[in-house]
């Protein structure tokens, strides 16, 4: 894999034991189904969801925004002790914030920032180009065989997991791609997240309350387990966060949560829509629930 990665992408169309567990208790990924995807995304911010396939990510704005998932991916990071010479994968690396952090834990070692939005990856690779020769980045489908060579040592991912739906595939796909007794540490959205948004989006527009995995700990365990890892331990953890109302709450929720169901909508009628979301929202906070994973490769 040369150090930029996205000429060995697999392409646009690809877008082309026993468990130790704390609680006993898994878009079609627009950008990376089979259903296809779009090249072009707009112009400007009326625009920017131009994509109505996939739902495509406003990859700048995500960067400027994402302060909540970039705190909890630091405290997710510090779960992954490294000694600084591995290799790890950074499953939905997004605009690479995060990966930054991760990188900067590897000074001897190299990261494989995966992610089947072209936009993101576009924005990791601005935002990571001082570290081009230690940067693998690949284009791919969690949902599907990963194409990154050789294993790895560990397997990271914040903020992700719950946009692909089969978890079952993801989890064989993640098992396949780390080294035996390598580890995985992650976190997503968890069951009850965003709860009251999904409240507020059945009362909206035609009611469609998007396509999430928002999985339970005990089910994920099971499915962990089930695809070859061992020392599972998932829990879930209760992340409200406020948002300053008005313009910055709109444009989170714009960039974020409501992106898939934006993407179905005719361009004129997007705006309203953010505006009555928000504005049917009992605060402007998002009762956010993360799905913690930490888990070891059997073998
Ligand atoms: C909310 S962003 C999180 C980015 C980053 N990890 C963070 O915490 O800021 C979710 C990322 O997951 C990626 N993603 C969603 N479904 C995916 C899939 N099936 N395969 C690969 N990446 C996917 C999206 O393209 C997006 O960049």
């Amino acid at each position: 894999m040369p150090a930029d990665g996205l000429s060995e992408r697999t392409g646009l169309p690809h877008l082309g034991a026993t468990a130790r567990r704390r609680h006993q208790t898994g878009y079609i990924p627009g950008a990376a189904s089979a259903r296809g995807s779009c090249e072009v995304w707009g112009r400007g911010r009326a625009a920017r969801y131009a994509c109505p396939v996939t739902g495509e990510w406003d990859a700048p704005t995500y960067d400027r925004v994402a302060n909540p998932q970039t705190g909890w991916g630091a405290a997710v990071l510090d779960r992954l002790a490294l000694t600084g010479d591995e290799r790890v994968l950074d499953a939905g690396c997004g605009s690479g914030r995060i990966t930054e952090m991760l990188l900067a834990r590897l000074p001897r070692g190299r990261v494989v920032a995966l992610d089947a939005s072209g936009p993101m990856l576009e924005e990791a690779r601005r935002r990571l180009a001082g570290h081009a020769d230690r940067v693998e980045f690949v284009q791919a489908d969690l949902a599907r065989p990963l194409p990154i060579g050789a294993p790895v040592d560990a397997v990271f991912s914040t903020a992700t997991f719950h946009w692909v739906l089969d978890h079952d595939a993801l989890f064989r796909n993640l098992a396949a791609a780390i080294r035996p007794g390598g580890r995985l540490v992650a976190q997503c959205g968890g069951a009850g997240n965003i709860a009251s948004l999904k409240r507020v989006l059945a009362g909206v527009g035609d009611g469609w309350p998007g396509e999430y995995r928002f999985a339970t700990a005990a089910e994920t365990a099971e499915r962990l387990e089930a695809s070859g890892f061992t020392d599972v331990e998932t829990w879930l953890s209760d992340e409200p966060t406020r948002f300053e109302p008005g313009e910055p709450f709109e444009t989170f929720l714009e960039t974020v949560c409501l992106r898939q169901h934006l993407a179905r909508l005719p361009a004129e009628e997007r705006g309203d829509f953010v505006k009555s979301v928000a504005a049917r929202m009992p605060a402007a906070e998002l009762d956010y629930v993360r799905l913690n994973i930490v888990a070891r490769r059997a073998g």
